[in-house]
């Protein structure tokens, strides 16, 4: 079994925490890449996927989206891994009604959609956890509410599934404007990455690009690193 690491952070939400760490400087810098991925084409619905469990999806998700907020722009953070929910945990929010609420009907978006504490961030949580993850994010409701979100803010981060083990983050590949693989320095061996960009490539997944987590630095606990990378496509690249 691969080992978990599970170590406790001082603030999950280290953008708010301590916004001017070295890993809250990445946050921003990985928002102002993903700002001017592409030009031509608005990134407006964003999904943070990754291969495994654990590879830092959520951490993520959670400090780009307060990162992007930060810089006045308004932002929903809505929680798409609706197998393993923990967001609602980062921001000491209830997980109800949430998504899986509004998915089945049983809530309107308005009674879904809670604000954080970090300003101009709200937050849909996953809600219960269904019987049927998957088959939810692909019903119609799922892309109406991808169509009323995007009217009502400047950019959605959706923290998905690990992308191999369930089809739930394909499903949500296939809806947002672009993905952001997370990938774990030195942890994730090279054919599991490339099978989850292959995974999300079928799924017609628009790849943004890749976040390097837990990149060691010199010196210190090197830790909170994060680099980003461009994607291209094996086409582009020739
Ligand atoms: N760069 C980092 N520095 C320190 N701790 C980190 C870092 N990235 C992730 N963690 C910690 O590792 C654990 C797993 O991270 P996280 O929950 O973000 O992963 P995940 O990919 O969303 O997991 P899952 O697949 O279960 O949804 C958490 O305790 C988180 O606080
Ligand atoms: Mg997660």
């Amino acid at each position: 079994m691969r080992r978990r690491k599970k170590q406790k952070q001082d603030h999950p939400l280290i953008v708010q925490g301590n916004p001017k760490a070295v890993a809250s400087e990445a946050f921003r810098t990985l928002r102002t890449n993903l700002q001017f991925t592409s030009p031509d084409r608005e990134i407006k619905t964003i999904l943070i996927t990754s291969a495994a469990p654990g590879d830092g999806k959520s951490t993520v998700s959670s400090n780009l989206s307060a990162a992007w907020a930060q810089s006045g722009s308004r932002v929903l953070l809505l929680s798409c891994d609706l197998r393993r929910p923990v967001l609602h945990q980062i921001f000491g929010i209830r997980n109800t009604p949430g998504l899986t609420g509004y998915l089945t009907g049983r809530a309107s978006l308005d009674a879904v959609i809670v604000p954080t504490s970090v300003p101009n961030l709200d937050f849909i949580p996953s809600g219960p956890v269904p019987p049927n993850p998957a088959e939810l994010l692909q019903s119609k409701a799922m892309r109406q509410c991808f169509k009323d979100l995007r009217e009502r803010y400047d950019v959605v981060i959706c923290d998905g599934a690990p992308v191999i083990a369930v089809t739930d983050a394909a499903v949500v590949a296939s809806q947002t404007d672009g993905t952001v693989l997370v990938v774990e320095a030195g942890e994730t061996p090279k054919d599991v990455a490339a099978q989850a960009v292959q995974l999300l490539e079928r799924a017609k997944a628009n790849i943004l690009g890749v976040v390097l987590n837990r990149v060691a630095g010199r010196g210190g606990s090197g830790y909170y690193y994060y680099h980003y990378h461009y994607y291209y496509s094996s086409s582009e690249a020739e």
